[in-house]
């Protein structure tokens, strides 16, 4: 991917939402695995925090595979917006509605070999502006719905010699669904599509690691082992320090490295806080100092100060303590659950113990690689620092 700088505005380089183009930083390596994976016919699921950058690396290596010289088909369903079987069955058959009339060359009027595919759902088909139209019928039953969906598309994808892939976003919303025997059946019937794919390779992403761990490495359930996992961490500090020396560029003389190591230490590397704030500062003159890089942090943490007070007053008192206590360590903390860190507190080593698991759990702290536990959101960090004040 070329950077074309100095024709990119601040919104367009530091997106809130998805990035990818000029604004998606790096992750090289993850972009090959996945490329990959869709490439070879293996399934991923990818898991990875809220808002560290998943959907963007699908769009990113999807967009360049539809692009491409094989030309991959994609279509992409977000769980978030799902809210029973019945939905998710009707959405399914929009998306592979529209994925497969892609498949069908664009000089062509006729669905032929999609009629073939399809032929246990009534397909009608109809020309218009926009290229083939196709209109499949629902089943009676959601679950036989989705698996005749997902089976008919890889026939239609063999039939037209073309691979397909197919986005699952939020899957672990699957697991919400109501009542939990749909679920069941759903997540049957899409294990039986999946195990006979072909031609359609499926990515399954998500952030609520418990629920899709579950789903994907408990024997007792249908996904069980179908897929390949891919973990999606944190962008490296030296490529992220690349990435804004590179959109520096913008501005006669380059960012220093004072500012942007204070950039990525207050956001610490969350992509969507290095937006947040990148996108106020790219929007000055000159290239920021790192006291304007704390300035514009603190009005961040300021605005979205609500939304980190909720988020710690609905915690028990022993994880409100605890977190308190980790986030007022600078570069974290090695032992939180040790007696010399809880006695402080007045906190007993079972309680802190617990308050640490169901903390880390929640996704409230991680580990990072020192060893040391720190909190995931720097917000938060800020926020309760502040309040320590
Ligand atoms: N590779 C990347 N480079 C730069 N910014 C990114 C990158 N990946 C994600 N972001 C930013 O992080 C935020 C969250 O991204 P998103 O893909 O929506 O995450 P998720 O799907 O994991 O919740 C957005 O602001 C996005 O612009
Ligand atoms: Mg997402």
């Amino acid at each position: 991917m070329r950077y074309h700088l100095k024709m990119a505005d601040a919104p367009d380089l530091f997106p809130l939402g998805v990035a990818t183009g000029v604004a998606h930083c790096n992750r090289a390596a993850e972009q090959a695995e996945l490329k990959r994976n869709i490439l070879a016919g293996d399934h991923t699921w990818l898991w990875g925090r809220r808002r560290m950058g998943k959907t963007s690396l699908i769009e990113q290596v999807v967009t360049a595979l539809t692009h491409g010289r094989r030309k991959v088909a994609a279509a992409a369903m977000d769980l978030l917006v799902v809210h029973d079987a019945e939905d998710f069955a009707a959405r399914l058959r929009t998306l592979v509605e529209g994925v497969s009339a892609q498949l069908v060359p664009a000089r062509r009027k006729s669905g032929g070999k999609l009629a073939e595919a399809f032929s246990a759902l009534n397909p009608q088909f109809s020309v218009g502006t926009m290229g083939l139209g196709v209109k499949l019928a629902p089943s009676a039953r959601p679950e036989q719905g989705v698996a005749e969906l997902l089976l008919g598309l890889d026939r239609a994808a063999g039939l037209h010699g073309r691979r397909v892939v197919v986005v699952f976003d939020e899957f672990q919303q699957l697991g919400a669904l109501q009542p939990s025997s749909a679920q069941r059946s759903l997540e049957g019937a899409v294990r039986h599509a999946v195990e006979r794919a072909r031609h359609v390779s499926y990515i399954f992403a998500g952030s609520q690691r418990h629920l899709l761990a579950a789903m994907f490495e408990d024997e007792a359930r249908p996904l069980y082992r179908l897929c390949r996992k891919m973990t999606l961490g944190r962008i490296g500090a030296a490529e992220y320090a690349a990435f804004l020396r590179q959109a520096s560029a913008c501005w006669q003389r380059p960012i220093t490295a004072e500012a942007s190591d204070r950039i990525l230490a207050l956001t610490a590397r969350h992509p969507y806080y290095v937006n947040a704030l990148c996108a106020r500062l790219w929007s000055a003159k000159q290239p920021p100092t790192p006291a304007a890089a704390e300035g514009a942090w603190a009005r961040i943490v300021e605005e979205d100060q609500r939304v980190a007070a909720h988020q710690v007053l609905r915690l028990p008192s022993s994880q409100r303590a605890l977190l308190k206590a980790i986030a007022a360590v600078e570069g974290g903390v090695r032992h939180p659950a040790s007696l010399a860190f809880l006695a402080p507190l007045r906190l007993p080593t079972s309680t802190g113990n617990r308050a640490k698991e169901v903390l880390e759990q929640e996704d409230f702290i991680r580990q990072e690689c020192n060893g040391c536990w720190t909190l995931v959101d720097p917000v938060l960090t800020s926020y309760l620092r502040g309040l320590a004040k």
